[in-house]
């Protein structure tokens, strides 16, 4: 097939593209370069088997030329950031989104697309599921490394993905809304039951969990509705793929976004311990980016994808604390981490998510995270020029009040 990368010199796109190649099919790639993602131009794992067109996906000129003669688009561009500047998640991420499909059908003849494959985020369910126990009459859940066990889906008696056993009344199960400044402030971290007060415990995050806290959030899920209600309409299968914590090789070291594996090897790669933000507690599932290009590939061929949305992670839930040590044995360093009492608005608490949807596919995530990090160290190793961006993102998130201190006492 003609498959159309949009975002192909990112992270997830390169790998995507990459593997697309190896499955045969001929590939055009659509990426700004974004400054803050590629402050040195087009990186040189843009393979020379991809067309490469430079332009916006948010601009019709640019799409409509990276769009002709194409019969499937990944559309993985997008903006993601901490930062306030709110109107061009929008414009980026959900505006080009309707913009691909203003395109297709203005001219199915110019623009032959059958299927897209959308990138969505973890970040439309929120802070995610919990369960409160004392709502629910002391009934406590598994931990989240046994809900991961079908035999502790089994445990809490609750059919697959709905927690809807009478063993645990609808009433005791809350999507929460994010943890207010004020608890933060005072280095009060797990979630509170929005009914009781009580503290909750979480539990895994299916596809019907749907709360969006971030303007990233809500442009993704708006993307997911765009996907649905137009694909629907005009016979456009699509398939919408919430990712989790995508880590590994090509991890833009310059973006703040992208998120703590970079923050953690930066720091120590310069004689720097890893800086944990809240506790360390906090509970992810981080999944391999060519754990994740196999899945792109994979609901991109299989129809049973059509018009579905897929959690995409690693099926392990990770403490920040643990995945700091997991780093800090790859570089065969000394330090210890710093636990500072710093917390970043905008980060949840507790986000490890069900995949037994794609896992239903045929799907597995088969890097660990040991092997992951191991991956991802080596390559910044390589890489020049990272001391210079060590800590200016930051810095700037600290300007901005994003990254703030619990209140002495
Ligand atoms: N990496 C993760 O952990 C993660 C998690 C959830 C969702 N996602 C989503 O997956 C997708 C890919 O993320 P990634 O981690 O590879 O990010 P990335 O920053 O590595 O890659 C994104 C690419 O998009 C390009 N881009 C940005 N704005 C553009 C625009 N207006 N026009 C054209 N190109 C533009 C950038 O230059 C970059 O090459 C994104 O949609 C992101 O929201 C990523």
């Amino acid at each position: 097939m003609k498959v159309l990368v949009t975002g192909g010199a990112g992270l997830i796109g390169s790998h995507t593209v990459d593997l697309a190649l190896e499955h045969g099919h001929e590939v055009r790639i659509i990426d700004s370069l974004q400054p803050r993602v590629h402050p040195r131009g087009k990186p040189e794992w843009v393979p020379g088997e991809a067309e490469f067109v430079q332009g916006d996906v948010a601009d019709r000129e640019d799409m409509s030329r990276a769009l002709e003669g194409m019969e499937a688009v990944f559309h993985l561009a997008a903006y993601q950031d901490y930062m306030p500047d709110f109107s061009r998640f929008i414009q980026t991420n959900t505006e080009s989104t309707a913009l691909l499909f203003e395109l297709i059908v203005s001219d199915r003849r110019r623009y032959p697309v059958r299927k897209i494959v959308f990138a969505s985020s973890q970040a439309v369910c929120g802070e995610g599921c919990y369960l409160c126990p004392s709502c629910a009459g002391g009934i406590i859940p598994p931990s989240i490394e046994e809900q991961l066990t079908h035999t502790a889906h089994h445990l809490l008696c609750y059919p697959g993905k709905r927690y809807s056993s009478s063993d645990l009344p609808p009433h005791a199960i809350h999507v929460p809304r994010a943890r207010t400044i004020d608890h933060l402030l005072h280095g009060d971290w797990e979630m509170h039951c929005p009914a009781c007060g009580e503290y909750m415990r979480p539990l895994l995050i299916d596809e019907d969990t749907i709360s969006p806290g971030t303007t990233y959030g809500i442009s993704k899920y708006a993307i997911e509705l765009l996907a649905d209600r137009l694909g629907r309409r005009y016979s456009i299968p699509t398939v919408c793929m919430r990712y989790t914590y995508v880590q590994g090789p090509r991890n833009s070291f310059f973006n703040a976004y992208s998120g703590i594996a970079r923050r953690f090897a930066l720091r120590i790669l310069h004689g720097l311990p890893p800086v944990i933000y809240e506790d360390g507690r906090q509970l992810r599932d981080y999944v391999n980016v060519q754990d994740v290009a196999r899945a792109n590939l994979l609901v991109l061929e299989d129809s049973r994808a059509d018009f579905k949305v897929f959690n995409v992670g690693g099926g392990r839930a990770v403490s920040v604390s643990d995945f700091a040590r997991i780093m800090l044995e790859s570089f065969a360093s000394e330090l210890e981490p710093e636990v500072p009492g710093e917390f970043r608005v905008g980060d949840t608490r507790h986000t490890v998510s069900d995949i037994s949807e794609l896992r239903a596919l045929g799907w597995e995530p088969i890097i660990t995270v040991e092997q992951n990090v191991t991956e991802y160290v080596a390559w910044m190793r390589e890489q020049r020029g990272t001391k210079e961006y060590l800590e200016e993102a930051e810095r700037v998130m600290r300007e901005l009040g994003v990254v703030r201190r619990v209140r002495a006492g």
